[in-house]
């Protein structure tokens, strides 16, 4: 009996492994291209990535209730292995939709989409789903693994987070006056992207900004270390000593003028700023 779970659960630990590989692969390429977005110091669409695994007791659930027999698993099953990208902005759901499919029949392949932004579910639920095919390479061979990407801004993930757990709490028993708060808050939360929508552009721009000025930042603080080592003392403590008010005063030009004459310095010193 011991000896029979035992190897049943040894069983879903490897039936699971190819499940935790592609998420962790397909986490690390969505991170990248937020990362990418930063390091052009452009506003990305990608805010943050989340993934997950089902865990055995959630595949164990939906496979009864939804009668998938225990070999079918892998095909019927979609959303075993799991990915959600959260986007500040309704706009950034269409880039990456469109950086998705742009990869389509490269990393990975396009199974299907559904689109409940466009068409909201009865519930309120928002989002954008993308069901792929993800090869992956185990010490055993290729392997096509089923996932499902959600893409939805910061407000659809909120309220779909809480409507998800009320739902746990509940099961089929949702008090009526919970229900009625739940949509109005699909519809809250519904106009705050909206509304945010309609700033989009200020968001953006400033946004842009920021992530400049603390790349000029950054800049200015590796070229300065770089100088310590090399340029006379009391000529790098001068420098230092303005860096420090420049930075305290925060304009942005100031700081960029700053950033050229230290620049000239480096050059001086024959130090390489390109790194
Ligand atoms: P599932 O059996 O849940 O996979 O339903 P389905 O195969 O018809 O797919 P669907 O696109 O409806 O849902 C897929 C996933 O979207 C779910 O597993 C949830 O993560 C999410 N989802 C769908 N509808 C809702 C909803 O009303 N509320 C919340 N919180 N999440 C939802
Ligand atoms: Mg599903």
């Amino acid at each position: 009996m011991m000896k029979g779970s035992d190897n049943m659960i040894q069983d879903w630990k490897q039936f699971l492994i190819p499940y935790n590989q592609s998420v962790e692969e397909l986490k690390i390429k969505f991170k990248s291209i937020r990362n990418e977005y930063r390091k052009m110091d452009k506003y990305s669409p990608i805010e943050f990535v989340t993934g997950r695994v089902k865990k055995i007791s959630s595949i164990l659930d939906k496979a009864k209730k939804l009668d998938i027999p225990m070999d079918k698993i892998s095909e019927q099953m979609e959303d075993i292995a799991g990915i959600r990208i959260m986007c500040q902005l309704v706009e950034d759901i269409d880039k990456v939709v469109n950086l998705i499919r742009d990869r389509d029949g490269k990393d990975f392949k396009i199974a299907y989409e559904k689109d409940y932004i466009t068409n909201e579910k009865k519930s309120g639920y928002r989002s954008y789903h993308i069901i792929i095919k993800y090869p992956v390479y185990t010490a055993f061979g290729e392997k096509d693994i089923l996932a499902e990407i959600q893409i939805r801004t910061l407000a659809m993930n909120f309220w779909a987070t809480i409507e998800h757990s009320l739902n746990y709490k509940f099961e089929a028993n949702m008090p009526e006056h919970i229900k009625i708060k739940l949509k109005n808050a699909a519809e809250a939360a519904s106009k705050l992207d909206q509304e945010m929508s309609e700033i989009r552009e200020e968001i953006i721009e400033s946004q842009e900004i920021f992530q400049v000025k603390s790349s000029l930042i950054a800049d200015i603080l590796s070229e300065l270390q770089a100088l310590y080592f090399t340029a006379k003392i009391n000529e790098i403590d001068e420098y230092r000593e303005e860096f420090f008010h420049v930075q305290e005063r925060g304009d942005f030009n100031e700081l960029r003028n700053f950033k050229r004459r230290l620049d000239k310095l480096a050059k001086k010193y024959n130090i390489d700023t390109t790194i």
